[in-house]
């Protein structure tokens, strides 16, 4: 089946060359692929190290990839005697005779559930008919970026009509007590408010956590119970597991005792991220501020990120140091964001945003002001912010965050809102330092 109709529409053969690595845009969700297995079999350096850098996605994580040269005739070969993969990605160079011909030849010795995807030069709808025809499932017009691979090879297993697939957002401190869960669980409010979304806060900080606390309920269960019990995970379990805060708003609260501790494996909580993903439409993680194994694959396999610091030195450089790294290790992802939060503490020396835009080299997503009456009295009654006062210019900068977040609105198009000015400022400091 072609898909990539914005494909389709390329008019003229582009040069030979990898193309330009080109992030999702924000309103773009695709869902990572299930265990399978991919063999790709390219004509040209470029496109096989396109499909090298996908497999290096985190959406094709549990993707088993293999890539080797050759084309449609290596491919035949490969599979005269041996099962054929879930996926089989062919690049031919070749005109479109010779492209139908080879897979033909291909069919003979392929599986039945085995996919097709074919690279190709040649845009021509005559040629996308006749691929359909013989059951390719898709058709990419090279150059191809890494994310085009990502894009088609996910997009094989989730089917149009499927339910969509959950977005996870993970919120992490740049220092402890910079307000990062407060920000989480008022942010993942608004998401379930203002957009309608149903969303489920995971608090991950299993000892301390405070997003009971803050939604003010005592829930019996939570996510200790499935995190220590892996083998009875599935969408039930988790279901029974969530106590409701608002109609669209549930917790999977932590347990904040003491009475074990919480060591965890790099994998431990993947099944339940995996159940969430699959059963509700935005799950918002309350990250603690930790660098483990653990806490650094739930950042990494996040559909978006964001880092809350406040205005101070430490700050500045841990910040700096996650979003690196994070980006490097999200090549084709949406840069990870973060907020200044705390900001104006009275007789204070802060560190200024510009200086944080300039380098973290990119503007702050928003600006939280210090207010320790409206943010004190909201933790002490075990209220949102928004509750405490919908009218405060707080309460509206979660809800442009949730909007952002979720991929609703591009921060540079939330017109009339607060932020456009900021970051429209910021963007013309940037330019001018
Ligand atoms: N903008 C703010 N102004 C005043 N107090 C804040 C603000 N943001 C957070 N706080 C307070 O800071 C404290 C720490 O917040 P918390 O969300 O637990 O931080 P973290 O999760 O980063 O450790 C809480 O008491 C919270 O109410
Ligand atoms: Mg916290």
């Amino acid at each position: 089946m072609i898909k990539h109709a914005h494909q389709v529409a390329v008019a003229e053969d582009p040069p030979a060359q990898a193309a330009p690595a080109e992030p999702v845009g924000a309103d773009e969700h695709i869902a990572p692929a299930p265990r399978v297995s991919v063999q790709a079999f390219c004509e040209t350096v470029e496109t096989a190290a396109a499909v090298q850098a996908a497999s290096e996605d985190r959406r094709l994580g549990k993707a088993h990839m293999k890539i080797q040269m050759g084309g449609a005739i290596a491919a035949v070969e490969a599979y005269r005697n041996s099962p054929t993969p879930n996926v089989i990605l062919i690049e031919s160079e070749s005109r479109a005779d010779d492209i139908l011909n080879a897979l033909d030849r291909l069919a003979e010795v392929c599986d039945a559930g085995t996919r097709v995807v074919v690279i190709g030069r040649i845009n021509d709808v005559t040629l996308y008919r006749e691929l359909t025809r013989r059951g390719v499932s898709d058709y990419l017009i090279a150059p191809v970026g890494a994310i085009d691979i990502v894009r088609s090879v996910c997009g094989l297993f989730s089917a149009p009509d499927a339910k969509p697939v959950g977005r996870i957002i993970a919120v992490i401190g740049a220092k402890g007590g910079v307000g990062a869960s407060t920000i989480a669980h008022n942010v993942a409010f608004a998401i379930a408010r203002d957009l309608t979304l149903d969303s489920v806060v995971t608090d991950l900080d299993l000892a301390f956590g405070t997003a009971g606390l803050d939604y003010n309920q005592d829930p019996p269960q939570g996510i200790a119970d499935a995190v220590f019990s892996p083998d009875r995970i599935d969408t039930a379990f988790i279901d029974r597991l969530l106590s409701k805060c608002t109609d669209h708003l549930s917790l999977l609260a932590a347990p904040a005792t003491l009475d074990r501790v919480y060591d965890f494996g790099t994998e431990a909580f993947d099944a339940i991220l995996d159940v969430l993903r699959s059963s509700i439409p935005c799950a918002v993680l309350d990250v603690p501020h930790l660098w483990s194994g653990w806490t650094k694959r739930l950042l990494v396999s996040a559909d978006d990120i964001l880092v809350v610091a406040a205005p101070d030195l430490a700050n500045l450089r841990n910040a700096k140091n996650m979003v690196d790294l994070l980006r490097a290790a999200r090549p084709n992802d949406r840069r990870p964001l973060y907020c200044l939060n705390q900001v104006g503490v009275p007789k204070r020396p802060e560190i200024t945003p510009a200086d944080f835009a300039k380098a973290l080299e990119d503007p702050p997503l928003a600006i939280i002001p210090f207010e320790p009456q409206l943010f004190g009295t909201a933790a002490n009654n075990g209220q949102m912010i928004a509750e405490v006062s919908a009218s405060h210019k707080t309460a509206e900068i979660f809800r442009q965050l949730a909007q952002v977040l979720t991929g609703r609105a591009e921060a540079k198009r939330t017109s009339g809102s607060m932020l456009t000015p900021l970051l429209a400022k910021l963007k013309l400091m940037k330019r001018a330092g």
